[in-house]
């Protein structure tokens, strides 16, 4: 199993390139199955959940051909299966974006539940209920969703909770659907608008997509298209938040500064000064200790919880108290037990915790548990005295391309260590 050294105490400079963004690949991968037909889809990340996603396409026959440029075609006109399997959905929550394409696409889909995860029990109840209101028959044996719908008829879909995947699942379902689909209390996030303007390449009729309200009215069927993923705003984020912890001057090319207000307003509260181009952010954090900042998190356009790890660190070295709550996920303070092993002082009150910034971190043996989790433990080993290891660094690499040889391009000494 990998682990990376990180020796702590350097400050962060230079340019470093953003990647696509994770959580647009998966479900525009995914969007894929609804035409028999071939996309080519560029910007791909080059991390392990696409890697699993581009098995779990294969399983069901799909051809897949990387091109010179690192664009992945993605030919769906042979694929028959409709079975997604437990050993690859068990390493990817996400596998169950492929639900609503291959029953809208097939009328029958096959998918292994989820499961929860280390951050929480992860249901997908608001998909199966969303598909069942479209006149698909579901029920869940073995732990399979077994999913029919000869044919999907559009629906009037009210979430009760704001539901990413969900949102996406069920907006990918209604694009073949006979008739008109709204989906209310829909998820705003920018991949699921991502993935709206990749569903009308594909010849669907998506509208609304980035409010809380989305139509789509089915047409009789997809073609293939071309497409460039939209970058990815956590990685942005999270490079940022390294710099306002390490001190130093940084530029984030091929980004979007408009996909991260709340983050950047964060960021310059903690004392950070930012500057922002149409595809590129300049952080400079000069002071020394950040100021303190309250997160609290919720759905987009509100602060991201998949950067509440991330501030919690930044908050752990910060000059002062602040307050953190998780507001999404119920279990998503797995990383501040192991920032406590490296001095923070952190006090966890149910889904909030309270931070006490301190002057030093020290180096530790420390262990990743979830993908941005393992993120927050690298930036508070970048910041520390002396040697961390972090070990189970599998969860990193789903989510951060080559997170060692970026922050070794600004600087930091980390190495990935294989044993
Ligand atoms: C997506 O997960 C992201 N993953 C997550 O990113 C992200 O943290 C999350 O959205 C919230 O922004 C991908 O896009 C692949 P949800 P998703 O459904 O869709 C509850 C990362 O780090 N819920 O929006 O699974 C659920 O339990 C990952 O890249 C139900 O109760 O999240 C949670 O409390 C981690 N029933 C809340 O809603 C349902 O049917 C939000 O979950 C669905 C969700």
């Amino acid at each position: 199993m990998d682990k990376l050294l990180i020796t702590g105490g350097q400050p962060l400079a230079g340019d470093i390139r953003i990647s696509g963004a994770k959580n647009a690949a998966l479900p525009i991968m995914a969007a894929t199955l609804l035409a028999s037909g071939r996309s080519t889809i560029g910007n791909v990340p080059h991390l392990r959940d696409v890697t699993t996603m581009m098995e779990l396409l294969g399983h069901v026959g799909a051809d897949l051909v990387l091109d010179e440029s690192l664009r992945i075609q993605i030919d769906a006109s042979n694929v028959v299966g409709i079975v997604a399997p437990y050993d690859l959905v068990k390493t990817m929550r996400a596998s169950i974006v492929v639900l609503g394409p291959l029953l809208a696409r097939f009328g029958r889909a096959i998918v292994s539940l989820p499961g929860g995860c280390a951050i929480g029990s992860r249901p997908v109840n608001l998909h199966l209920q969303g598909l069942a209101a479209m006149g698909a028959e579901i029920h869940v044996e073995n732990g399979y969703i077994h999913a029919t719908a000869p044919r999907l008829r559009g629906a009037d879909l009210m979430l009760d909770l704001v539901t990413v995947t969900g949102t996406e699942n069920l907006m990918m379902a209604a694009t073949l659907a006979d008739g008109v689909t709204t989906i209310r209390n829909a998820a705003r996030e920018p991949e699921v608008v991502d993935l709206a303007d990749f569903l009308n390449a594909m010849g669907a009729r998506v509208e609304g997509a980035g409010t809380d309200t989305i139509h789509i009215e089915g047409v009789p069927e997809l073609h293939g298209a071309e497409y460039r993923i939209l970058p990815d705003r956590i990685e942005t984020g999270t490079y940022l938040v390294a710099v306002a912890m390490t001190g130093g001057e940084v530029r984030l090319k091929d980004t979007d500064p408009d996909l991260l207000g709340a983050v950047l307003a964060k960021l310059t509260e903690a004392g950070a000064q930012i500057e922002t181009g149409s595809d590129w952010i300049r952080v400079c954090m000069t002071r020394g200790r950040p100021h303190p900042v309250d997160i609290h998190t919720s759905p987009y356009p509100g602060f991201p919880t998949d950067m509440q790890a991330q501030f919690t660190a930044l908050n752990c070295i910060a000059e002062g108290s602040a307050t953190i709550t998780e507001a999404v996920f119920e279990n998503r303070f797995m990383h501040v037990s192991e920032l406590e092993r490296m001095g923070a002082r952190v006090k966890l009150e149910g889904n909030t915790a309270i931070t006490s910034g301190v002057a030093r971190l020290t180096g530790a043996p420390l262990m990743a548990t979830d993908l941005r989790a393992s993120a927050s433990l690298v930036l508070a080993a970048l910041v520390a005295d002396g040697e961390s290891t972090i070990d189970r660094i599998y969860h990193i690499d789903r989510g951060y391309e080559t997170i060692e040889e970026k922050l070794s391009q600004l600087g930091a000494r980390i190495r990935r260590v294989s044993h």
